[in-house]
């Protein structure tokens, strides 16, 4: 079995956005449970040990940590390379200097348009656009690699060639274009965000003309007009490995979404036994647990039979052949969906 190649830290629930397309869980981790400054250090070792190479410091928002400086500290003693994923919109020059020193590689800025009243309709706090221009212009001047995360959809496709200008000129070295993926909260706003197939193709078309310049884009395409489905997370327990705010240890970051299912915590496994010898991890590696069209399919090797997450959340049943396979019996609530999307209203969440 292959070492993960990255560990996606999840140091909290806690977010001062309240995105509808967010990936995170439905029921949210309460701050009570997250786990300590010295858990998260011990985490970053054993995931070094492990063969991991970098982390992911993530949320929710990362910054919302009083303890970010230390907990990024610890991941670059661990010698991880260290990547904030944020949206920005607490970075100040103060604590960027203090990450900087702490030793943090590169910076993942979110955001939610390039229309700033849009984006911060879509995000739901006012003031957060220019907050995140803020942070941009912070990270470049120092000298850390920035890249823009554009998660797209029905309500800001429309303005996708001013997002790749706008990240353009905030200095991103890397844009990524990233398809909304419905599970945990986002699939109570599939209604709102799925795209039409026009405005899909229109995205391609762009997405490809932008290419080829100093910044590098990466596009993430949707699931909902497919045929067949993306490898999600390179095949479950394959590559990834994620622990969330309790100390969950999961396969991919909407894993908890399974419900049902029983991870590992860290508090109780290692690092190392959740990965190797967990039944969570091994219940999807591999091929022997696909059911039919997936068994004996020439595919099943280059997508893993698509993605669990999305197979439980449209089926019920993760052990199902993703329904974004045109294969699959269930292939038709895709089209399903596509053709009740008909509200623009979003759901936005309450933090307690
Ligand atoms: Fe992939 Fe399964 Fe569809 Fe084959 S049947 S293309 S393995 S999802
Ligand atoms: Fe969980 Fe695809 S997002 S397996």
């Amino acid at each position: 079995m292959n070492a993960p190649l990255a560990l996606l830290a999840e140091l909290t629930h806690r977010c001062p956005l309240r995105c509808p397309y967010c990936s995170n869980p439905a029921v949210l981790a309460r701050s009570s449970a997250e786990l300590t400054t010295a858990e998260w250090a011990d985490i970053f070792a054993q995931a070094a040990a492990l063969g991991c190479l970098q982390t992911h410091l993530s949320g929710g928002e990362p910054t919302a940590r009083r303890d970010i400086v230390e907990i990024t500290a610890a991941a670059h003693q661990a010698g991880l390379y260290t990547n904030l994923i944020t949206a920005g919109v607490l970075l100040d020059a103060s604590l960027l200097k203090r990450l900087v020193a702490a030793g943090l590689d590169h910076v993942q800025l979110s955001i939610q348009d390039a229309d700033a009243a849009n984006a911060e309709k879509i995000g739901g706090m006012p003031g957060a656009h220019a907050r995140k221009q803020q942070a941009a212009q912070l990270v470049r001047e120092a000298g850390l690699p920035l890249t823009i995360n554009a998660v797209v959809h029905r309500q800001n496709l429309h303005n996708l060639p001013a997002i790749i200008a706008l990240a353009r000129d905030w200095g991103a070295a890397r844009l990524e274009v990233a398809h909304t993926q419905y599970y945990g909260w986002a699939l109570a706003n599939r209604d709102a965000l799925l795209p039409t197939r026009a405005q899909l193709d229109e995205a391609t078309r762009i997405v490809d003309a932008a290419r080829g310049g100093a910044m590098r884009i990466d596009y993430v395409v949707p699931d909902y007009h497919a045929h067949r489905p993306k490898p999600c997370m390179g095949g479950w327990g394959a590559r990834f490995l994620a622990v969330a705010p309790n100390g969950d240890v999961l396969p991919c970051h909407a894993a908890q979404s399974i419900t049902g299912m029983v991870f590992p915590n860290i508090r109780k496994s290692s690092l190392h036994d959740a990965w190797h010898d967990s039944a969570a991890f091994n219940r999807f590696r591999g091929t022997a647990w696909m059911p039919p069209p997936c068994q004996g399919c020439e595919r099943a090797e280059i997508d893993w039979g698509g993605c669990r997450c999305q197979a439980f959340a449209l089926t019920g049943d993760a052990a199902n052949t993703d329904p974004a396979c045109a294969l699959s019996p269930h292939h038709a609530l895709l089209s399903d969906a596509l053709a009740a999307a008909a509200t623009n209203a979003f759901r936005y969440r309450e933090f307690s």
